[in-house]
């Protein structure tokens, strides 16, 4: 199986994981990325089975809305049975990174009002350590440079993603040869710097459930 076949496969597990507690007035967070856009598609055929979606970026907004799902704004919204999104790495206690796509703060605002999170990957994205994929960084334009000071301060190696403007009107910073021992405490360190908006780890909120493809199936790994 290649890739883009086991993020299929994670898809369609996830629509599993989820279709049992579909009730007419359920609102499911949706994430942002290629695995996201998979398990958007999927969700057509259930489309009259449950009330809406809040999206984590435009993209999967107009995604949801094209195929006749509601977009409801967060703040209309009160808590979310589930979140389901990609990522760029996970570990064994299901802590990521994400940013990818750069829509981290809007999918960490949108994971944080979920009760549970379901993380879809491949197994390419299954790490021992976080940090071999470059960590994200949102950062409020005229900061960038002093938060990338900040970022060399503590080991990593910033490189501004030219001509990525978030859906916050934000920058990107990609840290690279950052290897995250810690992540929980990491992804404190970098909130606490000024002018960072949001870092890519999701390592206080991690994901509850992680549905994992592989050639020989999807390993479903629940923490809580
Ligand atoms: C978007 O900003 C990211 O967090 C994505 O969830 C992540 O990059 C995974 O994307 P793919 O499913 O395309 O690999």
């Amino acid at each position: 199986m290649n890739q883009d076949e086991l993020k299929a496969a994670v898809a369609d597990k996830a629509i599993s994981e989820i279709e049992p507690w579909l009730e007419k007035d359920t609102v499911l967070g949706i994430g942002t990325g290629s695995t996201a856009n998979l398990f958007i598609d999927r969700l057509k055929p259930l489309r009259d089975q449950f009330k809406g979606a809040v999206a984590s970026s435009e993209a999967s907004a107009k995604r949801l809305e094209a195929l006749g799902i509601e977009v409801f704004e967060l703040n209309s919204v009160g808590t979310l049975p589930f979140y389901i999104d990609g990522a760029d790495e996970v570990n064994a206690h299901l802590q990521m990174t994400k940013g990818g796509g750069a829509a981290l703060t809007r999918e960490k605002i949108v994971a944080a009002c979920a009760e549970r999170f379901i993380c879809i990957a491949d197994q390419s994205k299954y790490v021992s350590q976080l940090g071999h994929f470059p960590l994200p960084v949102e950062v409020i334009p005229m900061a960038r440079s002093y938060v990338a000071r900040q970022l060399v301060a503590l080991g990593a190696e910033p490189v501004y993603r030219q001509g990525v403007v978030t859906d916050n009107g934000n920058q990107i910073i990609d840290c690279y040869e950052f290897m995250i021992d810690d992540p929980v405490a990491m992804e404190a360190t970098l909130n606490a710097i000024v002018g960072v908006v949001t870092n890519g780890l999701f390592a206080d909120r991690g994901a509850d459930i992680l549905l994992l493809g592989n050639p020989e199936g999807v390993d479903r790994i629940a923490l809580r």
